[in-house]
């Protein structure tokens, strides 16, 4: 059987967005344009029927690795950038409530007075609910990105894929910035990403994925309608699988 143009082939995504997608065009902090958009590209994606959880980065806020290069206490540092995440879901929460979307901020770490504690079964019932879980504090633990966070959550509830939003349209053979010969990969299997270094995920998410078998897509969260495409269509960014004839 073909798939219809436009019908989604998933039925649970993991969603990983960049703190700095929520800076639109600024420096750092949340950019309503921005958010708002954003917001709207996921409601498009919720009304189609698709479940999703989400994990945001903090990266325009504070980014734990980088205050550690600046001489601060790497552990410390990981608290600040996973409260700051916390203050990144909840503006996403707001935004997508804007858009009628229902939503549950789920939180690693215990923050009980501002949002719910992450707690699988209970973040695969809101799944089912067609609620969007907006995963805060990545794993909880220091030393881990946001983009392991979402990898392991997307294992934990079950996701057919994780899509991995980006401002660039999917992985290249070197910047497309830099390099006008730059080539996008349509395909690239998990063990291509880690041999060639390819800086798609940090190696542990990629891990993650590829010994639990859940494909990931990369995309460029910055072109519209991109988000939507990369939940219905099968040739937009980049895919990462084990297989690779896929
Ligand atoms: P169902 O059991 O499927 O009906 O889910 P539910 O989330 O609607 O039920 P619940 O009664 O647990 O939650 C009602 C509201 O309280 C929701 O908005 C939750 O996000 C919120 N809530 C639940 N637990 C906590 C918590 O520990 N802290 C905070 N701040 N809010 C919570």
């Amino acid at each position: 059987m073909t798939q219809a143009q436009g019908t989604p082939r998933f039925q649970r995504i993991m969603l990983k967005l960049s703190g700095e997608v929520l800076m639109g065009e600024g420096e750092s902090g949340i950019n309503a344009i921005a958010i708002n958009r954003l917001a709207a590209e996921v409601a498009e994606v919720v009304r189609s029927g698709v479940q999703v959880g989400m994990v945001i980065g903090a990266g325009n806020i504070c980014r734990g690795s980088w205050l550690a290069a600046s001489g601060m206490d790497r552990v410390t540092a990981d608290h600040m950038g996973m409260l700051a995440t916390v203050v990144n879901a909840l503006a996403m929460q707001d935004a997508l409530e804007h858009q009628g979307i229902y939503t549950r901020v789920m939180s690693a770490i215990q923050v009980n007075e501002i949002c719910e504690s992450y707690i699988r079964r209970r973040a695969i019932r809101h799944l089912e609910k067609g609620r969007v879980v907006i995963c805060a504090a990545g794993t909880g633990n220091p030393f881990f990105t946001t983009d392991s966070a979402a990898s392991l959550r997307a294992i934990e509830v079950g996701a057919d894929i994780v899509l991995k939003a980006t401002k660039v349209d999917g992985v290249y053979s070197s910047d497309p910035v830099r390099n006008a010969d730059a080539v996008r990969y349509t395909h690239l299997t998990y063990d291509e990403v880690l041999t060639r270094k390819l800086e798609v995920m940090d190696a542990t998410a990629i891990v993650l994925c590829r010994d639990h078998g859940i494909p990931l897509r990369i995309f460029n969260v910055n072109k519209p309608g991109a988000m939507m495409r990369a939940v219905t269509e099968d040739d937009e960014g980049t895919l990462v699988t084990g297989d690779a004839t896929a």
